[in-house]
């Protein structure tokens, strides 16, 4: 670290030292700052290996401004993620919170070590196959998705402990004040959580305690209404007071255990105490000089990313047309995707062939497999078409002055969740169990599938999507992250292609994006991501071009420029309440 970090007010947009800089949910701007440090005639800083300061992007400006408020207090990149983990639980029920889970990659500039903690939840013991079926053996679709039987066991309260406790600076309860003064005092509901809230409404209005939360006078709250969350305000202090067994024993416990029995659901006290998060090795490899660091299993990013950019590696996608570009692109991820299906699931419970798949021979092969100019047909087993994505989840990068990085992804899978709050707590449940195979073969929501390795087991952590990433090269360090269900590895992809090529960080939050995932045999394109000309190439290989759908995803990344020593965080304009800020250290 160079020097204290100054204890400094970042106020709005343009704060008035220029010692702050902040985007807001746009897409143009310079959300960059930089240290005024010495540098040679060619650019490079002999002196800076820490950033000049630190940079937070995260999906709104309260749990920003909540990490901002950490690091001026003398906490690192670690403090701040859990203020901004907890904030996002308050400010952004419908993608995250401590009723769900979520998974924090970590570079800890001390050691060097890279550590990825998975605070996925856990299938209860009572989830067993047969209870997601209904009578005529079909998945049932209510039982997975609303409701006790949709929820796993919550993780995200034993990471904030765990990265408070373990590589934090400051009690848990300092890094947990801003969420519980959000909690306390409120905030102003925002369009899409009003939008989310009314096409989930008949789900969430089933429970007593969605209701005493949502509800006033019997009306939802509107856009521009300030909703208190006093019950979670409690839960956050019980946590930070306590720390794992204010949440997963005593008093909040024993209210989850009864709401989940009232509505029921199984779950015992001995599976809530006993649920303890993962400390796990990232995946890492190497892609044109970058060092990629990514998730793990149960996340199938990392490995599908693994495939995908060492397929691409030995092509110059920059200098190729748009068509075979996204050819290109759509067949990697197409080979991905189809063995994420196949072989990936919880480790603790499968053995799953990963030193092959992300073996740069095996993408080697795969890349044969290719053809120049010709769609490869998916049909090996019947898809549905994916429905349209919702941006639920969130995901928040921190860079800190130290050098240490969080990249978080977290989530409680489909808009808020199970739709159920435990009475009392403020707790709204998650709904991950629906990312289990719960009947082989079925899409799940987000139109995957899979088979054995992802078959939901008691105790098992269901396979995620969660792509949690950071990556290096000689000259820079960018953390992105993204939600979008099945989508979110190629947000990842496209982002670390968009770095590659030089893009700043607001460009790689903005771009346009496409995806396909095997099955459904179909590329996904945002408007204005692939022009007429090249839908129609496509087409003529052999692709199905769904060109016209809703844009998706809500990437927040950070970077950090190493030669000319710039910070700087890009939020995706597609959410108008997010904002990427950077503070730097005091001169
Ligand atoms: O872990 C996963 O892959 C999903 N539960 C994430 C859900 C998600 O991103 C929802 N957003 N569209």
């Amino acid at each position: 670290m160079r020097t204290a970090m100054r204890s400094l007010v970042v106020a709005g947009f343009l704060a008035p030292t220029l010692l702050a800089l902040s985007i807001a949910g746009c897409a143009t701007g310079g959300g960059t700052s930089t240290g005024n440090s010495a540098t040679t005639s060619d650019g490079v800083d002999t002196n800076v290996n820490t950033p000049p300061g630190a940079a937070i992007a995260s999906a709104h400006s309260l749990s920003t401004q909540a990490g901002i408020d950490i690091i001026n207090q003398g906490g690192n990149a670690f403090d701040a993620a859990v203020a901004v983990s907890a904030a996002l639980s308050v400010v952004e029920p419908i993608s995250s919170g401590i009723g769900g889970g979520g998974f924090f990659l970590l570079h800890d500039a001390s050691s060097g070590r890279d550590i990825f903690v998975d605070a996925r939840e856990t299938a209860p013991e009572s989830a067993t196959p047969a209870e997601y079926l209904d009578k005529k053996g079909e998945l049932d679709r209510d039982r997975a998705m609303n409701g006790p039987w949709s929820a796993g066991i919550p993780g995200l309260p034993a990471a904030l402990v765990h990265v408070a406790e373990r590589y934090g600076r400051l009690p848990l309860s300092t890094s947990l004040a801003p969420a519980i003064r959000i909690a306390h005092e409120g905030f102003p509901i925002y369009p899409r959580l009003e939008k989310g809230y009314a096409s989930r409404r008949e789900v969430m209005e089933r429970y007593r305690g969605t209701r005493e939360v949502f509800l006033v006078d019997g009306k939802a709250l509107k856009s521009g209404q300030i909703l208190k969350q006093p019950d979670l305000a409690r839960t956050l202090e019980l946590l930070g007071e306590q720390g794992h067994a204010g949440f997963y024993q005593g008093q909040v416990a024993d209210q989850l255990l009864a709401a989940v029995a009232e509505e029921g659901g199984r779950w015992t006290a001995g599976e809530l105490a006993g649920y303890r998060i993962r400390e796990r090795e990232p995946i890492t490899f190497d892609y044109r000089g970058w060092k990629v660091v990514t998730a793990p299993p149960p996340s199938s990013g990392g490995v599908a990313l693994a495939e995908m950019l060492q397929m691409l590696q030995p092509w110059k996608l920059g200098r190729l047309d748009p068509a075979e570009r996204t050819h290109l692109i759509v067949e990697s991820m197409r080979r991905a995707y189809r063995d994420r299906t196949i072989y990936l699931g919880d480790p603790d419970f499968v053995e799953m062939p990963i030193a092959m798949l992300t073996d740069p021979a095996y993408a080697a092969g795969l890349r044969a497999t290719i053809h120049p100019d010709k769609a490869t047909p998916s049909a090996l087993l019947s898809g549905e078409p994916a429905p349209m994505e919702d941006d639920e989840t969130t995901h928040f990068s921190i860079i800190d002055t130290d050098g240490n990085i969080v990249s978080a992804t977290q989530t409680v899978n489909l808009l808020y969740g199970s739709g159920m709050i435990a009475p009392g707590t403020g707790v709204l449940l998650n709904n991950e169990m629906d990312d289990f195979a719960l009947k082989p073969g079925t899409p799940n929501a987000f139109g995957v599938m899979g088979f054995d390795a992802n078959a939901v087991a008691p105790g098992k952590r269901m396979l995620s999507s969660m792509t949690p990433t950071y990556i290096e090269s000689a000259d820079k360090i960018a953390v992105l992250g993204a939600p979008g269900g099945s989508r979110i590895i190629t947000e990842v992809l496209i982002g670390i292609l968009g770095y590659d090529a030089g893009m700043s960080a607001q460009q790689v939050a903005a771009e346009p994006r496409i995806h396909h995932q095997w099955m459904p045999d179909v590329i996904s394109a945002e408007p204005g991501a692939l022009d007429a000309t090249t839908v129609k190439a496509l087409k003529r290989m052999g692709h199905t071009v769904n060109a016209g759908e809703d844009t998706w995803g809500n990437l927040q990344t950070v970077a950090w420029d190493k030669r000319s020593d710039v910070l700087s965080g890009g939020t995706d304009p597609r959410n108008p309440v997010g904002e990427a800020k950077v503070v730097l250290d005091q001169p």
